[in-house]
């Protein structure tokens, strides 16, 4: 059912991918050699060396063990019966829609809003769904109310929450407004695990919710994706078709081994600088051709030692983001998404919104220039994805939102190695950037 061949958009800086920041970053001075990864989690020597003793035994049962574990904690913490894995979260997230439309035969689109991953769409596409952009709010990130009040319902199989960069929307709402639409609610926690809104941890919302293992997650193992729900039946047919997917190849296994152990060191800014270099990391790409297969069992130890300091990790990327945005509030033109209402985030980055396009390439092109982790997310609203045109429901409104976030939106790392000499560079870069611009606020 796939369909469509992937497309690279260039973006600036880094997207889709990027890799973690770790172990022993010290606070040296930025050089060109030297760059903070964009996003990431700081995973410790002991916990390669404890996930490598596991990963690499002959037995596969160390890895088993560790994945019945994951699953355990997962289903206590968020108080779901169901929890299933695959290699990514896009391809969960495919699986679930098919699974969708069967209980509603003729609802062939899928309300997404109108910046998020392009993985999303691509999803929806690979489900053979059409993909419905709804407009956000640049304000939060979250749908925009009148997007949601102008959805003509009755075509519509389900609605994808976006929850970016640790920011939840207003689930509460977003869950009542599809149950009286007779409309499925996604989760999609992908960027969110460990939030909370009304008390309740995101993801949880809806029918079904996702969480993403990928590098650049709130934990990772590299790759994979975890879906949770209370639904019997759903979950019943989900663990029927995933059992019968393939499973990554040894070579795929090997080459996973190797890169998750290469993680930690990469995560250095002075080998993340070189290994950028050489390799084309984190480019934005819509491809609905990804590949389907069973969760890789040796990479559970590591989604299992990261599990258990996710509240940790939270809390550390969150004080950052906090101390980021006390330095750099009240600069002229400068706006933080943020939800409302009763939520905690998580401060997977921190998103900034630049007075105008043309300032916030300037402050992309200053902060990349002294490596300090900038990016500009999703290049394009998901509407202006040019390969997705053809997946695109009939009759779609403008996402006017989603456009002006494209154009204004920067993103600032909030990891553990954005010490307080990092964030003193970005607010100079902000500070000398915005005093040149005569900007409109
Ligand atoms: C908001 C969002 N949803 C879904 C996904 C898909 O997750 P995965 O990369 O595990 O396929 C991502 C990952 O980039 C994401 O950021």
């Amino acid at each position: 059912m796939s369909s469509g061949n992937g497309a690279r958009i260039p973006g600036r800086g880094f997207e889709s991918s990027p890799p973690g920041e770790g172990v022993g970053l010290g606070a040296f001075p930025v050089s060109r050699l030297r760059t903070l990864p964009p996003a990431g989690t700081p995973i410790r020597a002991a916990e390669v060396a404890r996930w490598a003793a596991r990963a690499l035994s002959p037995s596969l049962g160390p890895s088993l063990r560790a994945r019945s574990a994951f699953e355990e904690g997962v289903r206590q913490r968020f108080e779901v019966p169901h929890v299933l894995m695959m290699s990514s979260g896009r391809g969960l997230l495919s699986l679930l829609l098919e699974e969708l439309a069967r209980r509603r035969p003729g609802r062939m689109e899928v309300a997404i809003p109108g910046y998020t991953c392009y993985s999303v769409a691509a999803a929806v596409v690979r489900a053979g769904l059409r993909v419905r952009p709804l407009d956000i709010d640049p304000a939060t990130l979250d749908y925009a109310p009148e997007a949601l009040a102008g959805l003509q319902a009755d075509r519509v199989l389900a609605i994808v929450s976006g929850n970016l960069f640790g920011i939840p929307g207003d689930l509460s709402a977003l869950e009542a407004f599809a149950r009286k639409r007779g409309i499925f609610l996604v989760d999609d926690a992908a960027q969110s695990m460990g939030a909370t809104v009304d008390g309740r941890p995101v993801g949880t919302f809806g029918t079904a919710g996702l969480f993403s293992l990928d590098k650049g997650k709130n934990i990772t193992s590299l790759r994979g994706g975890v879906l949770v729900t209370r639904d019997d039946d759903l979950s019943r047919r989900l663990a029927e078709r995933i059992d019968a997917l393939p499973g990554a190849g040894f070579a795929e296994v090997g080459g996973d081994l190797v890169r998750l152990a290469g993680f930690a060191s990469l995560q250095e800014p002075h080998l993340f600088g070189v290994v950028r270099r050489i390799v084309r990391l984190g480019e934005t790409v819509y491809d609905p051709d990804f590949p389907l297969e069973r969760y890789p069992d040796r990479l559970a130890p590591m989604a299992l030692l990261l599990f258990r300091r996710l509240d940790e990790l939270n809390r550390d990327r969150a004080e950052r983001g906090r101390s980021l945005r006390n330095r750099l509030e009240g600069l002229p033109g400068v706006h933080f998404p943020s939800a409302q209402g009763k939520s905690a985030g998580v401060a997977l980055r921190l998103p900034v919104l630049a007075p105008n396009a043309e300032a916030r390439d300037r402050l992309l092109d200053a902060l990349t220039a002294r490596g300090l982790g900038a990016t500009a997310s999703y290049p394009r609203s998901i509407a202006d994805v040019d390969a997705l045109g053809p997946h695109l429901a009939t009759g779609m409104l403008p996402t006017p939102g989603a456009v002006d976030v494209a154009a204004r939106i920067l993103t600032l790392p909030t990891h553990s190695g954005v010490e307080i000499s990092y964030q003193e560079q970005i607010c100079e870069v902000f500070g000398a950037m915005l005093e040149d611009a005569s900007v409109p606020t």
